[in-house]
């Protein structure tokens, strides 16, 4: 498939997921199968404002395709701030987020809430596309509510106004992350189109992946939360669509090498104490399932240095299996 006019040799895209998707985590997946990666979202009027937080966020991944995402209901402000989400990443392209369920953002008519002003997501996109010289993409849900499910005529906007391809949710707003994602819809969608559409929701492994693919006809795959503390699974979901055999997840040791891999590289990324902090949770992420991890478990929650983590990773190699 094709994003405009970027070729995607690997269809497979980690979910943008704020406070979850920062560089170092989707280095770590794009290392092991992912072919696409996007940066959390991104509020456009902190972009003009030149906060330096945003633009922290919006470091490019190398080893994978990466675009930038940016949210906000103002055409002119959004047109700006994709120009200067350019400028500071040098991103492959621009995604817009249109399905951000937080009360927030998606009631203040971002995020999702642009789903019940279709006019405007339009505008934004067409505004969009005029000032940026990569290819501009739209991730939406299914709608508002299951009351107002209107997915296929947004998207169609979405590809009239120059949106290079749209990554489909499943789930209408209201769902927030929970029921099952509805594929048919997406599989809906996708047979209106020109442009691609990436299906996601609910991919946790090979076996859904190549279902969804089937049932929806979708030009990729996006995957979110399955790959929390566990990237692995899109060397499994790989595997699978090449038709290929799946050796299973490293061992113990090798898998808690990555995760420390990953901190360090968040620790050049942001520093020490924003990298320890965060680590927390991925690392717990990283143990579930190991039986009695939950000395270290208890440990991993009070780190504050990369010494911690080194000291943490050599206990949990050295006594867990
Ligand atoms: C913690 C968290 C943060 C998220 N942040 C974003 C975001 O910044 N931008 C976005 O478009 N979607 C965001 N999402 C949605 C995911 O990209 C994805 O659409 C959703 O989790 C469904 O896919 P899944 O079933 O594979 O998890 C977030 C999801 C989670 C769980």
């Amino acid at each position: 498939m094709k994003i405009g006019s970027i070729e995607v040799e690997n269809p497979l895209f980690l979910g943008p997921m704020a406070g979850v998707t920062d560089w170092a985590f989707r280095e770590i997946c794009a290392s092991v199968g992912a072919g696409v990666t996007v940066t959390e979202m991104v509020s456009s009027r902190a972009l003009v404002y030149q906060d330096k937080k945003s633009v922290g966020l919006l470091r490019k991944n190398s080893s994978s395709l990466c675009g930038a995402q940016i949210f906000g209901n103002d055409p002119a402000i959004m047109a700006q701030a994709a120009v200067l989400a350019l400028e500071h990443s040098g991103c492959d392209f621009i995604d817009i987020n249109m399905g951000c369920p937080m009360p927030k953002i998606a009631n203040s008519g971002d995020g999702c809430g642009l789903m019940r002003t279709p006019e405007l997501a339009g505008q934004i996109v067409d505004a969009v596309v005029k000032v940026v010289n990569v290819p501009v993409t739209v991730k939406c849900r299914l709608g508002w509510d299951k009351g107002s499910i209107n997915v296929l005529d947004f998207t169609k906007r979405m590809e009239d106004n120059g949106a290079a391809m749209v990554a489909v949710h499943g789930r209408t707003r209201s769902m927030l992350y929970s029921g099952v994602a509805d594929w048919d819809t997406i599989r809906q969608v996708k047979a209106q189109l020109s442009i691609p559409v990436i299906a996601n929701g609910d991919i946790v492994g090979g076996e859904s992946a190549l279902r969804c693919l089937k049932w929806t006809g979708a030009d990729g795959l996006m995957i979110g939360r399955a790959t929390l503390g566990d990237p692995w699974v899109f060397a499994e979901v790989k595997a699978a669509m090449e038709g290929k055999e799946y050796a299973g997840r490293p061992a113990l040791a090798e898998r808690v090498d990555t995760a420390v891999r990953q901190f360090a590289m968040a620790y050049e990324d942001k520093g020490e104490k924003i990298a320890c902090l965060e680590a927390r949770k991925h690392f717990a992420w990283y143990l579930r399932g190991v039986a009695h991890s939950s000395y270290y478990k208890d440990q991993i929650s009070h780190t504050t240095t990369m010494e911690d983590i080194y000291r943490i990773a050599e206990g949990i190699k050295k006594d867990l299996k």
